[in-house]
């Protein structure tokens, strides 16, 4: 059979980029990751991550530096435990680091008007790091579809005086 030689030139960069997209994928799924959870988190048990040794009850505990807080948050249908009901407080000046969980299905934790937004995956520690200078009332919303009372899935931070 006879193939002209331009017919096999591309023949062989189709194939080529074949090899490197599959190659690409591969290597981010495998190696890099999805990119989706933070380096810094980790596998926590899917419905009680405060049994996981990388996480705690829920609610605010000092850090281990003067003016750090960590903040471990439960996020379930529907609610942020803390957050819901009972607000998360945080003193004024103080740099925070949320551990966000979900003990049931996919949820969002973002800090309305911050640039704090994450996913919490079942089965996957969320963390991240603000720092909150001004005394001031935040809402907490979750923005995963997380079922039929995902609209009223909402909570409260209150930095303090
Ligand atoms: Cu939780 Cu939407």
């Amino acid at each position: 059979m006879h193939v002209h030689r331009f017919e096999r030139i591309w023949l062989v960069a189709a194939l080529g980029m074949i090899v490197l997209f599959v190659g690409t994928v591969t290597y981010g799924a495998a190696v890099a990751g999805y990119g989706m959870v933070d380096a810094e988190g980790g596998q926590v048990d899917s419905t009680d991550p405060a049994a996981s040794e990388s996480f705690r009850d829920p609610g605010v505990y000092e850090g281990s530096e003067p003016d750090h807080y960590d903040v471990y948050v439960e996020t379930r249908r529907f609610a942020f435990v803390p957050g819901t009901g009972e607000p998360i407080r945080v003193p004024a000046g103080s740099t925070v680091t949320f551990h966000v969980a979900s003990v049931d299905v996919l949820h969002g934790f973002e800090v309305a008007g911050t640039n704090i937004n994450t996913m919490a995956i079942p089965g996957q520690k969320a963390t991240v790091t603000a720092e909150f200078d001004e005394p001031r009332e935040y809402g907490l919303v979750c923005n995963e579809y997380c079922g039929e009372g995902h609209h009223d899935m909402a909570g409260t931070l209150e930095v303090v005086p």
